[in-house]
């Protein structure tokens, strides 16, 4: 205390030029970390003020939210920066680069009739004519295409597969441009291909439209009339960021990983989804400042994870063997303040939805498990390991993962309101990708078990990896070969 009094005071004589770490007290003022000790430092406070934040960059944007490409995104990643670089004796600090094609405009005419339609995110921008051809099936194995689509515009079901795989399939057949229709109701606006392109299959224009408005096309073609259409695109390059901030202490060939998204959807300013995991991290990252450590603790806010996990995806393409071998256990932070939740670990070991994760991934489930039950008295309950967030890529690469979550979309069922309080038969977020995702409508005693969750987990892989397996590149591979096909599964189509 005495060191940190007397910085301050001579920061207050010093007078204006004093940044905000220099207040800080020194790094190794509380010793090596503890998770008691961490947890200690967090505040629902701390938590809700920044969601506020959050919310405000959302809703100075003009779409009202932090969609990629948004000013409200970009105020996201720049805020989460410089809350970063306030410790740069720390940690250290990067920005990483990830260009993308944003579809912002759309027309579309079918025989000289307007159609709603938006720019599918990650195809070009073009102006195409000519007459549509429905694909049967859903457009997701070469065989649903015919032999030739040469000049044509292909019209393709959304779902089961990347529609980047329809594109890619459409546009080797010839087709110069591609519909995607909805498959629930709404339009499909802030749509994405989910899949960076493939270099030999290249992709073409592609507007997303309603259910609807595809059906009813699908019925024209059916009922023998040609269809003229008429399409005109614009996508607008566009760079984000991964923030990437690694402890410049403790052992860098043995990190601890820790992650979220810092996206948003376009519906709203995706509060929980995932500003809350954004600022549970960046919380304790900021706590952690006051410790020391004995691994690496790296944190990483994604980019673009609602188009299709990208810039986890990417981040993970881009590191070596080498480097994948030195993250242990990437932990994965996604819908943390859900406000009908339940304490969801993700099954690493496989026990309660037969996906297993690569080897620490168990382990990492029952050190979750290990704190809900013993640490925190809390009850929870198991989720699929689906690759509805960032730790997919992770999973495919065959590096140890795990996380916890509030929920979604799904029904809180009688048994898990006797778990958790809140009300059966409603979703745990019935605001889940909609304008409603607000700080209002947050659990703030979910989140903040959870955050105290997740500074249990940094501190102790901060200290030791005793409690993983040893780092067996053979086996974690062979992992890999089996994740390889991880995108292909039903748990995972369900969400593209
Ligand atoms: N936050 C969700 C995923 C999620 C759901 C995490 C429930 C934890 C509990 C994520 O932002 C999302 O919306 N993912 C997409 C799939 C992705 C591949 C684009 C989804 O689930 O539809
Ligand atoms: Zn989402």
């Amino acid at each position: 205390m005495a060191i940190w009094n007397s910085i301050a005071i001579f920061a207050t004589v010093a007078g204006a030029f004093v940044d905000a770490a220099a207040l800080q007290p020194r790094h190794d003022h509380y010793g090596l970390v503890e998770s008691g000790k961490l947890r200690g430092l967090l505040t629902t406070e701390a938590l809700r003020e920044k969601a506020e934040i959050l919310q405000d960059f959302a809703y100075s944007s003009p779409g009202k939210n932090r969609l990629i490409g948004s000013q409200g995104h970009q105020d996201t990643i720049d805020y989460i920066h410089d809350q970063m670089t306030a410790f740069p004796d720390y940690y250290t600090i990067e920005l990483q680069p990830l260009d993308l094609a944003l579809g912002v405009e759309a027309n579309l005419t079918a025989n000289n009739r307007t159609v709603e339609v938006y720019a599918v995110t990650l195809a070009p921008g073009g102006h195409v004519s000519g007459p549509l051809v429905s694909i049967p099936n859903l457009g997701c194995e070469a065989a649903d295409f015919p032999e030739s689509l040469n000049g044509s515009i292909a019209l393709i079901f959304r779902g089961t597969c990347e529609s980047g795989i329809k594109v890619g399939l459409a546009a080797s057949r010839g087709a110069i441009g591609v519909l995607i229709y909805n498959n629930v109701d709404g339009n499909l606006e802030g749509y994405s291909l989910q899949k960076f392109e493939d270099p030999e299959a290249p992709y073409v224009p592609t507007g997303g439209i309603s259910q609807s408005a595809g059906e009813a096309l699908v019925a024209q073609l059916e009922a023998g009339t040609e269809v003229i259409v008429d399409l005109t695109t614009v996508a607008e390059a566009s760079t984000s960021y991964n923030v990437i901030a690694q402890t410049k202490a403790g052992d860098q060939d043995n990190v601890i990983h820790i992650g979220g998204h810092s996206d948003s959807v376009a519906a709203g300013p995706g509060i929980n989804d995932n500003g809350s995991g954004t600022i549970s991290i960046l919380e304790i990252a900021i706590q952690l400042t006051k410790f020391t450590v004995k691994n690496a603790v790296r944190f990483s806010w994604w980019t673009a994870e609602e188009e299709g996990l990208l810039g986890a995806t990417y981040y993970v393409s881009q590191l070596s063997q080498s480097e994948k071998d030195k993250i242990r256990l990437f932990l994965d932070f996604d819908m943390m303040a859900s406000p009908n939740y339940a304490f969801q670990i993700y099954d690493g070991d496989g026990s309660a939805f037969n996906l297993t994760g690569p080897p620490g991934s168990a382990e990492a489930e029952a050190e979750f498990t290990h704190y809900f039950s013993n640490i925190a008295g809390l009850n929870h309950t198991e989720i699929e390991f689906d690759g509805r967030s960032d730790y997919g890529p992770f999973l495919e690469a065959g590096i140890a993962a795990g996380g916890i979550a509030g929920g979604a979309e799904g029904i809180k069922t009688e048994e898990e309101q006797a778990m958790f309080g809140g009300a059966a038969g409603i979703p745990y977020d019935v605001n889940y990708h909609q304008d409603g995702d607000t700080t209002n409508n947050l659990n703030y005693e979910c989140w903040i078990e959870m955050t105290r969750a997740i500074a249990h987990m940094t501190a102790t892989y901060a200290r030791s990896f005793e409690s993983l397996p040893p780092r067996n590149t053979t086996s974690a591979r062979k992992r890999s070969a089996r994740f390889a096909n991880f995108r292909k599964t039903k748990r995972y189509q369900k969400w593209v």
